[in-house]
């Protein structure tokens, strides 16, 4: 069991922000990766399609063995975390929000927190609702940043254009004064430092990977589940492959990897 693969999956390739940081905290582990890139994206899909894709996608993981599954898509984290534990009952399923949540909620006290994400993220409420839980004091304002996506996966990303974009979205009147702010989906590590630069560093930005890969680890050591294995495996599958989403794979990843399609819906 301890040597079995990791499962992490996500709506297309923004996940593998999380795998990679998975892979460097845990540099033994095996990993299964699969991008629903047949249905991307879910940031703009209703709950129960999101939730009906995420339960045929831990089912595929389950039956591939794995020991754990991570929800590397903070829109099916936010809406089918308790479909996909439901689904796979005796294996750990994490998601990309509640780590961030602790990280945040626990240092916070009357602080202004943003949140960028998709729209079924930000819809969902779930960040306001899990902050406000752990910190009463905490004002939290959630907005929608729907173009950062398809503008990442373009490859717009350090340039004039995508300063622009970022500077609109983030000069919303809702998101003056933060103290931090949540980079509450998995493509924008990819534009962090731009981010940054708008802030000039004076906003605490909130960046989920590398706070998963060490929740997990945590959780793993605990349930005695981290493996040895001196030569892991790791196998990407998406459910529909083009040569763009290869092509970008390398970016979000860092490093060169093979892709397979693989039909799970039959
Ligand atoms: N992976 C999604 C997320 O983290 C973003 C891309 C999508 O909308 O599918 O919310």
């Amino acid at each position: 069991m301890r040597n079995s693969p990791i499962g992490i999956f996500d709506s297309g390739i923004g996940g593998l922000t999380v795998a990679h940081a998975l892979k460097e905290k845990l540099p033994n582990e095996s990993i299964i990766y699969f991008g629903d890139t047949e249905h991307l994206p879910y940031g703009e899909k209703s709950d129960e399609a999101i939730q009906n894709f995420s339960k045929n996608i831990a089912e595929f993981l389950e039956r591939k063995n794995c020991k754990a599954i991570v929800i590397a898509c903070n829109s099916a984290s936010s809406v089918a975390f308790d479909i996909v534990k439901k689904t796979v009952k005796n294996i750990p399923v994490f998601n990309v929000i509640d780590p961030v949540v602790r990280e945040v909620a626990n240092k916070c006290n009357s602080c202004k927190i943003g949140v960028i994400g998709t729209k079924a993220t930000i819809q969902s409420g779930v960040y306001t609702k899990k902050i406000q839980k752990i910190c009463s004091t905490a004002k939290v304002s959630a907005m929608a940043t729907p173009l950062l996506v398809p503008m990442i996966e373009e490859g717009f990303v350090n340039e004039e254009i995508s300063h622009k974009i970022i500077a609109n979205y983030l000069s919303n009147k809702s998101l003056a004064n933060i103290d931090s702010l949540i980079l509450a989906c998995t493509h924008y590590p990819l534009i962090y430092n731009e981010i940054n630069n708008f802030y000039g560093g004076k906003v605490q930005l909130i960046d989920s990977a590398d706070i998963v890969a060490n929740f997990i680890f945590l959780q793993l050591e605990k349930m005695n589940l981290i493996s040895k294995n001196k030569n892991p495996k790791y196998q990407f599958y998406v459910s529909n492959y083009t040569k763009s989403f290869a092509k970008s794979a390398k970016f979000f990843f860092q490093e060169e990897i093979e892709i397979e399609e693989v039909n799970i819906w039959n």
